[in-house]
């Protein structure tokens, strides 16, 4: 069998929107039976959280919408993520900007803006929940989930048949 797609999502904790990103694109991909066929991971740029499973913040706006991530478990982007993963997505500018300064100059390539796949938001990041209150945490599941559909979208017709 080819080799599969595979899509690491960053922010910075790796406890709030990457794993979000993580649980509800991974339920999507379980609904389309696309499993054996994409690859999925999360990462922050920052090793503050590392082991920590997600802010019960996060898994209670997801658990609200069906989505199951606390089986998740934050870890840091390291070097080899460059060479594994086929898309590398960053939720704001900093963790794009940083993901940059790791990457070799043949890696950069990889790393987008996970909001080019929404389709229903003008915003271009998805903002940093962990300091604000209980609506950010579902202003950020609304694009991560309106962003996961479009890279869904996006990868069916790039990559499969
Ligand atoms: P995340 O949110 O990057 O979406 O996981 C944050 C989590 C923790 C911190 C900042 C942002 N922190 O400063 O500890």
């Amino acid at each position: 069998m080819s080799k599969k797609v595979s899509v690491l999502f960053v922010c910075l904790g790796n406890i709030c929107r990457s794993p979000t990103a993580h649980g509800v694109f991974r339920n999507l991909v379980i609904e389309a039976g696309l499993e054996d066929q994409i690859e999925i991971d999360s990462a922050g740029t920052a090793a503050y959280h590392i082991g920590k499973g997600p802010d019960t913040r996060s898994t209670a706006v997801a658990k609200e919408r069906g989505i199951e991530m606390a089986d998740l478990r934050a870890r840091k982007v390291d070097f080899g993520d460059f060479y594994v993963y086929d898309y590398i997505l960053a939720m704001d500018d900093e963790n794009f900007a940083n993901l940059e300064d790791l990457a070799l100059p043949e890696h950069k390539s990889k790393i987008q803006m996970f909001l080019e796949f929404t389709q229903d938001f003008s915003e271009s990041e998805v903002p940093d929940p962990y300091y604000g209150g209980a609506k950010g945490f579902d202003h950020v599941f609304d694009l991560v989930d309106s962003a996961s559909r479009g890279l869904l979208e996006h990868i069916k017709a790039n990559h499969l048949n």
